[in-house]
Protein backbone atom coordinates (compact mmCIF):
# COMPACT_ATOMS: atom_id res chain seq x y z
CA UNK A 1 0.00 0.00 0.00
CA UNK A 2 1.59 3.44 -1.05
CA UNK A 3 0.69 6.76 0.43
CA UNK A 4 1.37 9.13 -2.31
CA UNK A 5 -1.24 12.07 -0.90
CA UNK A 6 0.36 15.14 0.24
CA UNK A 7 -2.75 16.44 2.76
CA UNK A 8 -1.45 16.03 6.23
CA UNK A 9 -5.05 14.30 6.86
CA UNK A 10 -3.99 11.58 5.00
CA UNK A 11 -0.61 10.92 6.51
CA UNK A 12 -1.90 10.51 9.75
CA UNK A 13 -4.81 8.28 8.95
CA UNK A 14 -4.24 6.56 5.41
CA UNK A 15 -6.19 3.55 6.40
CA UNK A 16 -9.00 1.77 4.12
CA UNK A 17 -12.77 1.85 5.39
CA UNK A 18 -13.15 -2.10 6.19
CA UNK A 19 -11.07 -3.84 8.81
CA UNK A 20 -11.23 -7.51 9.10
CA UNK A 21 -11.40 -8.58 13.01
CA UNK A 22 -9.23 -10.25 14.51
CA UNK A 23 -7.51 -11.05 11.39
CA UNK A 24 -9.91 -13.15 8.98
CA UNK A 25 -13.10 -12.39 11.56
CA UNK A 26 -15.32 -15.03 11.77
CA UNK A 27 -14.00 -17.35 8.73
CA UNK A 28 -10.64 -18.62 10.66
CA UNK A 29 -9.37 -18.96 14.21
CA UNK A 30 -8.65 -15.99 15.39
CA UNK A 31 -5.34 -13.79 15.72
CA UNK A 32 -3.76 -16.30 13.79
CA UNK A 33 -1.49 -15.85 10.65
CA UNK A 34 -4.03 -18.04 9.00
CA UNK A 35 -6.66 -15.33 10.03
CA UNK A 36 -4.17 -12.83 8.22
CA UNK A 37 -4.61 -14.67 4.61
CA UNK A 38 -8.06 -15.38 4.81
CA UNK A 39 -8.29 -11.41 5.34
CA UNK A 40 -6.23 -11.00 2.45
CA UNK A 41 -7.94 -13.79 -0.08
CA UNK A 42 -11.01 -11.85 0.20
CA UNK A 43 -9.86 -8.39 -0.92
CA UNK A 44 -8.88 -6.73 2.59
CA UNK A 45 -6.51 -4.13 3.00
CA UNK A 46 -6.25 -3.82 6.97
CA UNK A 47 -6.68 -5.98 9.18
CA UNK A 48 -7.30 -5.94 13.53
CA UNK A 49 -5.66 -7.92 15.97
CA UNK A 50 -4.57 -8.14 19.43
CA UNK A 51 -1.07 -8.07 20.74
CA UNK A 52 0.24 -8.88 23.99
CA UNK A 53 3.32 -10.18 26.04
CA UNK A 54 4.14 -13.51 27.46
CA UNK A 55 6.59 -13.88 30.12
CA UNK A 56 9.40 -13.73 28.75
CA UNK A 57 8.39 -10.44 26.98
CA UNK A 58 8.22 -11.82 23.58
CA UNK A 59 4.87 -9.84 21.75
CA UNK A 60 2.36 -12.45 19.98
CA UNK A 61 -1.20 -12.30 19.49
CA UNK A 62 -3.97 -13.44 21.49
CA UNK A 63 -7.47 -11.95 22.59
CA UNK A 64 -8.10 -13.28 25.98
CA UNK A 65 -6.05 -13.60 29.39
CA UNK A 66 -5.94 -17.21 29.35
CA UNK A 67 -5.15 -19.63 26.42
CA UNK A 68 -8.24 -21.66 26.96
CA UNK A 69 -10.93 -20.66 24.68
CA UNK A 70 -8.42 -20.77 21.50
CA UNK A 71 -6.32 -22.98 22.27
CA UNK A 72 -5.32 -26.65 23.09
CA UNK A 73 -3.65 -25.07 26.07
CA UNK A 74 -5.01 -23.92 29.30
CA UNK A 75 -3.89 -21.64 31.73
CA UNK A 76 -2.98 -17.73 31.75
CA UNK A 77 -0.89 -16.31 29.05
CA UNK A 78 0.78 -13.96 31.45
CA UNK A 79 2.88 -16.78 33.28
CA UNK A 80 4.00 -18.87 29.84
CA UNK A 81 6.81 -18.20 27.77
CA UNK A 82 6.85 -17.72 24.45
CA UNK A 83 8.37 -21.43 23.66
CA UNK A 84 5.29 -23.00 25.87
CA UNK A 85 2.88 -20.93 23.70
CA UNK A 86 4.14 -21.93 20.77
CA UNK A 87 3.62 -25.42 21.22
CA UNK A 88 -0.21 -24.79 21.32
CA UNK A 89 -2.83 -25.95 18.56
CA UNK A 90 -4.47 -22.77 17.69
CA UNK A 91 -6.61 -23.71 14.96
CA UNK A 92 -8.22 -27.02 15.82
CA UNK A 93 -10.74 -25.47 18.56
CA UNK A 94 -12.07 -23.28 15.17
CA UNK A 95 -11.67 -26.07 12.38
CA UNK A 96 -9.83 -29.23 11.94
CA UNK A 97 -8.64 -27.11 8.68
CA UNK A 98 -6.34 -24.85 10.21
CA UNK A 99 -4.86 -27.44 12.58
CA UNK A 100 -1.39 -26.64 13.59
CA UNK A 101 -2.08 -22.99 13.49
CA UNK A 102 0.12 -20.95 16.50
CA UNK A 103 -0.45 -17.57 18.00
CA UNK A 104 1.86 -15.81 16.06
CA UNK A 105 4.96 -13.40 17.10
CA UNK A 106 4.45 -9.90 15.99
CA UNK A 107 7.09 -10.44 14.28
CA UNK A 108 5.86 -13.40 12.43
CA UNK A 109 2.66 -11.23 11.72
CA UNK A 110 4.77 -7.97 10.26
CA UNK A 111 6.21 -10.03 7.92
CA UNK A 112 2.64 -11.41 6.91
CA UNK A 113 1.12 -8.28 6.64
CA UNK A 114 4.20 -7.11 4.35
CA UNK A 115 3.98 -9.86 2.14
CA UNK A 116 -0.04 -9.50 2.07
CA UNK A 117 -0.71 -5.67 1.77
CA UNK A 118 -2.40 -5.38 4.55
CA UNK A 119 -2.24 -2.38 7.05
CA UNK A 120 -2.69 -2.96 10.70
CA UNK A 121 -4.60 -1.74 13.81
CA UNK A 122 -2.80 -3.26 16.59
CA UNK A 123 -4.86 -3.02 19.42
CA UNK A 124 -2.80 -3.49 22.25
CA UNK A 125 -3.83 -5.61 24.84
CA UNK A 126 -2.05 -6.48 28.28
CA UNK A 127 -2.66 -8.85 30.47
CA UNK A 128 -3.42 -7.67 33.86
CA UNK A 129 -1.35 -5.90 35.84
CA UNK A 130 1.58 -5.39 32.59
CA UNK A 131 -0.25 -2.53 31.14
CA UNK A 132 3.10 -0.56 31.24
CA UNK A 133 5.45 -3.10 29.50
CA UNK A 134 3.11 -3.90 27.16
CA UNK A 135 2.17 -0.54 25.68
CA UNK A 136 5.89 0.52 25.88
CA UNK A 137 7.28 -3.05 23.60
CA UNK A 138 4.38 -3.39 21.75
CA UNK A 139 5.05 0.12 20.55
CA UNK A 140 8.89 -0.20 20.33
CA UNK A 141 8.63 -3.75 17.95
CA UNK A 142 5.51 -2.07 15.88
CA UNK A 143 8.29 0.80 14.86
CA UNK A 144 11.14 -1.81 14.54
CA UNK A 145 9.02 -4.49 12.73
CA UNK A 146 7.07 -1.29 10.37
CA UNK A 147 10.30 0.64 9.75
CA UNK A 148 10.16 1.87 6.41
CA UNK A 149 6.77 1.01 5.36
CA UNK A 150 4.72 3.44 3.57
CA UNK A 151 1.81 2.99 6.39
CA UNK A 152 2.03 2.52 10.02
CA UNK A 153 0.32 0.64 12.28
CA UNK A 154 -2.39 2.19 14.22
CA UNK A 155 -2.11 1.53 17.62
CA UNK A 156 -5.20 1.12 19.85
CA UNK A 157 -5.64 -0.24 23.60
CA UNK A 158 -9.00 -0.26 26.27
CA UNK A 159 -5.79 0.32 28.46
CA UNK A 160 -4.93 4.32 28.99
CA UNK A 161 -1.77 3.36 30.58
CA UNK A 162 -0.98 1.07 28.18
CA UNK A 163 -1.56 3.89 25.35
CA UNK A 164 0.59 6.36 27.46
CA UNK A 165 3.35 4.07 27.68
CA UNK A 166 2.78 3.44 23.96
CA UNK A 167 3.26 7.44 22.95
CA UNK A 168 5.82 7.58 25.45
CA UNK A 169 8.26 5.25 23.37
CA UNK A 170 6.73 5.92 20.06
CA UNK A 171 5.37 8.85 19.75
CA UNK A 172 5.59 9.02 15.79
CA UNK A 173 3.24 6.06 15.77
CA UNK A 174 -0.32 7.11 15.49
CA UNK A 175 -2.80 5.70 18.05
CA UNK A 176 -6.08 5.74 18.96
CA UNK A 177 -8.16 5.37 22.61
CA UNK A 178 -10.32 2.64 22.42
CA UNK A 179 -14.02 2.43 24.36
CA UNK A 180 -16.74 0.31 25.11
CA UNK A 181 -19.34 3.13 25.53
CA UNK A 182 -17.19 6.64 24.80
CA UNK A 183 -17.19 8.19 28.41
CA UNK A 184 -17.57 11.95 29.44
CA UNK A 185 -13.53 12.76 29.35
CA UNK A 186 -12.74 11.62 25.89
CA UNK A 187 -11.22 14.76 25.01
CA UNK A 188 -9.28 14.91 27.84
CA UNK A 189 -8.01 11.08 27.07
CA UNK A 190 -7.57 12.48 23.21
CA UNK A 191 -5.43 15.70 24.25
CA UNK A 192 -3.33 13.80 26.88
CA UNK A 193 -2.70 10.85 24.75
CA UNK A 194 -2.27 12.99 21.63
CA UNK A 195 -4.36 10.51 19.65
CA UNK A 196 -5.77 10.48 16.31
CA UNK A 197 -9.05 8.19 16.47
CA UNK A 198 -11.23 7.29 18.88
CA UNK A 199 -12.34 3.58 18.33
CA UNK A 200 -15.59 2.47 20.25
CA UNK A 201 -18.20 -0.22 20.15
CA UNK A 202 -21.00 0.67 17.68
CA UNK A 203 -23.89 -0.47 20.21
CA UNK A 204 -23.72 2.88 21.93
CA UNK A 205 -23.35 5.55 19.15
CA UNK A 206 -25.49 7.97 17.56
CA UNK A 207 -25.10 10.52 14.75
CA UNK A 208 -24.92 12.91 16.82
CA UNK A 209 -22.16 11.89 19.00
CA UNK A 210 -20.20 10.86 15.96
CA UNK A 211 -20.50 14.19 14.55
CA UNK A 212 -19.14 15.60 17.88
CA UNK A 213 -16.35 13.37 17.48
CA UNK A 214 -15.14 14.24 13.91
CA UNK A 215 -16.08 17.55 14.61
CA UNK A 216 -12.96 17.76 17.18
CA UNK A 217 -10.62 16.77 14.62
CA UNK A 218 -10.69 12.48 15.37
CA UNK A 219 -10.90 9.85 13.23
CA UNK A 220 -13.41 7.13 14.40
CA UNK A 221 -13.05 3.83 13.63
CA UNK A 222 -15.94 1.50 15.31
CA UNK A 223 -16.24 -2.30 15.95
CA UNK A 224 -18.05 -4.98 15.70
CA UNK A 225 -20.33 -4.26 12.96
CA UNK A 226 -21.68 -7.45 11.58
CA UNK A 227 -24.62 -5.59 10.00
CA UNK A 228 -24.04 -4.74 6.49
CA UNK A 229 -27.37 -2.48 6.68
CA UNK A 230 -25.61 -0.55 10.59
CA UNK A 231 -22.23 -0.17 8.69
CA UNK A 232 -24.18 2.08 6.32
CA UNK A 233 -25.38 3.78 8.78
CA UNK A 234 -22.53 4.47 10.70
CA UNK A 235 -20.68 5.52 7.52
CA UNK A 236 -23.48 8.14 6.84
CA UNK A 237 -22.67 9.45 10.24
CA UNK A 238 -19.08 9.82 9.58
CA UNK A 239 -17.41 6.89 10.86
CA UNK A 240 -13.98 6.63 8.86
CA UNK A 241 -13.07 2.96 9.61
CA UNK A 242 -15.51 -0.04 10.45
CA UNK A 243 -14.25 -3.15 12.09
CA UNK A 244 -16.25 -6.32 11.15
CA UNK A 245 -16.20 -10.01 11.37
CA UNK A 246 -18.37 -10.67 8.64
CA UNK A 247 -15.57 -9.97 5.73
CA UNK A 248 -17.60 -11.84 3.61
CA UNK A 249 -20.69 -9.70 3.40
CA UNK A 250 -18.38 -6.36 4.22
CA UNK A 251 -15.96 -6.40 2.03
CA UNK A 252 -13.24 -3.80 1.28
CA UNK A 253 -15.50 -2.27 -1.35
CA UNK A 254 -18.28 -2.53 0.48
CA UNK A 255 -19.32 1.37 1.25
CA UNK A 256 -16.91 2.18 -2.37
CA UNK A 257 -20.32 0.19 -3.88
CA UNK A 258 -23.02 2.59 -2.54
O1 LIG B 1 -10.20 -3.08 18.40
C1 LIG B 1 -11.55 -3.32 18.22
C2 LIG B 1 -12.02 -4.58 18.91
O2 LIG B 1 -11.16 -5.63 18.60
C3 LIG B 1 -12.11 -4.42 20.39
O3 LIG B 1 -12.72 -5.51 21.02
O4 LIG B 1 -12.64 -7.49 22.45
O5 LIG B 1 -12.67 -7.76 19.99
O6 LIG B 1 -10.63 -6.90 21.12
P1 LIG B 1 -12.13 -6.97 21.13
MG1 LIG C 1 -9.36 -6.46 19.41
Amino acid sequence: MSDTSSSPVWRTWPYPRIVSHRGGGKLAPENTLAALEMGASLGLHMVEFDAKLSADNVVFLLHDDTVDRTSDGHGAAAGMTYAEIERLDAGSWFDARFAGQKMPTLAQVAERCHALGLAANVEIKPCPGRELETGRLVAEAVRQLWAGQAVRPLLSSFSYEALEAAAAAAPELPRGMLYEAVPAHWRDDARKLGTVSLHASHRHLDGPQVAEIKAYGLQMLVYTVNDPARARELAAWGVDAICTDRIDLIGDDFLAAG
